[in-house]
């Protein structure tokens, strides 16, 4: 089994780059899907997620070039209207090609998605969605059947805020006939950007980025070249990083503009930074504890709410986290206890942080993607020695994260256990 080795307490220094956007990547992967036309898609970080997706689109018969962080897909012999199920369930992201499976083939058979272990995480709206765009749906509790000849615009009114569901239905109401009106969309930056990608392959979309989306049905996507955004939550992950190590680091090619938010709330702790046109960079600081609450973008991102909140155990005073969006993304403060925080769970939503803490290091199974990213964080915070486990969900969304932090003068190794005696 392969861990993270991390010898931790020490400062870091230096510069460390943002790869392009998961997020972005995942759905400007399942948009080639609605085009039969080739799809470069540049700054592709080298991650287990996309990887997953490129076997779901060699799955469906589409072929697949990739180098150097660029991506060429070529989607003209896609024809399958079953993709594998143990693909599919290998990750939340892969029902992000029904829409576009639906909206080419006019027929798609899918097994639920997994992925990370945060909530509940239903497709109800998804399914809602595609239903007012004129789809029948089939369920069971292992697949959907989403079948339609010709989808037909509507009015799709979210119950609440959901950004693949947003993402998903604007994508598949571009081969709609007629307009499609999303109200209540979520406003993630990733989501403008994949509509100027749409727009740039003939789709006709406004108000991407606000929470009214009109998408003007066309007949045809044509295939077209894409430049992924800076990955904001990579970019805030590593700017605690830095703080919580009492460190001096710069954090380049990033896009402050998608992190206000963020930065607001690190000013409110003291946090130390100077801010770029596309870099920041943290300083040593007075951290005082404060009150957080997760929201919806253009608020504080939940995907930063572990390092956030591991940052807290270095900081004075009391802090309340708030987690609004997920039921089931705070259990990891247990693991920051084993390693000396004084973290309180008042229900699954809210914890109470009492800081400063010393944390010292411990051997931990990374739940998800970002509560890993948040254990790395812990131990390079922490005295000692800390093992890190279940790595596969941290490298799901970083790229190649160990010689990135060695590069900041990080102690930290990866091992595999069968080959330590
Ligand atoms: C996206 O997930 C991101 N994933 C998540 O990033 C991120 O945590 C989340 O948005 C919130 O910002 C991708 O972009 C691939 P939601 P998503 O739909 O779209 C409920 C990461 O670490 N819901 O906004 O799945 C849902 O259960 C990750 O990079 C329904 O009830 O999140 C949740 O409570 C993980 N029915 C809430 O809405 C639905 O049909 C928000 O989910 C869809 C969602």
């Amino acid at each position: 089994m392969e861990k993270y080795i991390i010898k931790g307490g020490l400062e870091l220094h230096g510069e460390i780059s943002v790869s392009g956007a998961k997020n972005e990547a995942l759905k400007v992967i399942a948009a080639a899907v609605l085009s039969e036309d080739v799809c470069t898609i540049k700054n592709v970080p080298d991650i287990e997620d996309i990887n997953r997706l490129i076997e779901i689109l060699e799955d469906l018969g589409a072929t697949v070039e990739r180098s150097d962080h660029r991506l060429v897909i070529n989607p003209a012999k896609i024809n399958k209207t079953e993709p594998t199920p143990e693909l599919i369930r290998k990750l939340r992201a892969s029902v992000m090609f029904a829409g576009p499976l639906l909206a080419r083939v006019g027929e798609v058979t899918m097994a639920h998605p997994g992925g990370c272990v945060i909530g509940q995480r239903p497709i109800d709206m998804f399914l809602a969605g595609f239903r007012a765009l004129g789809a029948e749906v089939i369920e069971n509790e292992h697949q959907y059947t989403l079948r339609a000849k010709k989808l037909k615009g509507a009015k799709i009114v979210m119950p609440w805020i959901a950004v693949t569901a947003t993402e998903s239905l604007m994508m598949t109401a571009c081969l709609a006939e007629g307009t499609t009106t999303i109200i209540n969309a979520a406003m993630e930056p990733e989501i403008p950007a994949l509509a100027d990608y749409l727009n740039s392959c003939g789709a006709k979309i406004s108000g991407a980025g606000t929470p009214i989306i009109t998408i003007a049905g066309v007949e045809k996507i044509s295939g077209g070249t894409c430049a992924l955004i800076p990955d904001r939550i990579e970019a805030g992950s590593f700017v605690i990083m830095g703080l919580a190590t009492g460190s001096e680091i710069k954090v380049t090619n990033l896009n402050p503009n998608h992190l206000e938010t963020v930065i607001t709330n690190l000013q409110k702790t003291g946090a130390n930074l100077e801010i770029g046109s596309d870099y920041i960079i943290t300083r040593p600081s007075k951290l005082k504890g404060i009150e957080l609450r997760t929201h919806e973008y253009p608020g504080f991102p939940t995907d930063l709410q572990a390092p956030f909140t591991v940052l807290m155990t270095q900081a004075k005073g009391i802090s309340l986290i708030h987690e609004t969006i997920y039921e089931g993304r705070l259990f990891y403060t247990d693991k920051l206890n084993q390693m000396g925080a004084h973290i309180i769970m008042c229900d699954p939503h809210r914890v109470i942080v009492n800081g400063p803490a010393e944390l010292s290091g411990k051997t931990l199974e990374s739940p998800d993607l970002r509560a890993g990213m948040a254990l790395v964080i812990a131990g390079l915070v922490a005295s000692g020695k800390t093992a890190v486990e279940n790595i596969y969900q941290i490298e799901r969304g970083y790229e190649n994260i160990i010689s990135r932090l060695k590069g900041l003068g990080a102690n930290i190794e990866k091992i595999d256990d069968c080959l330590v005696k």
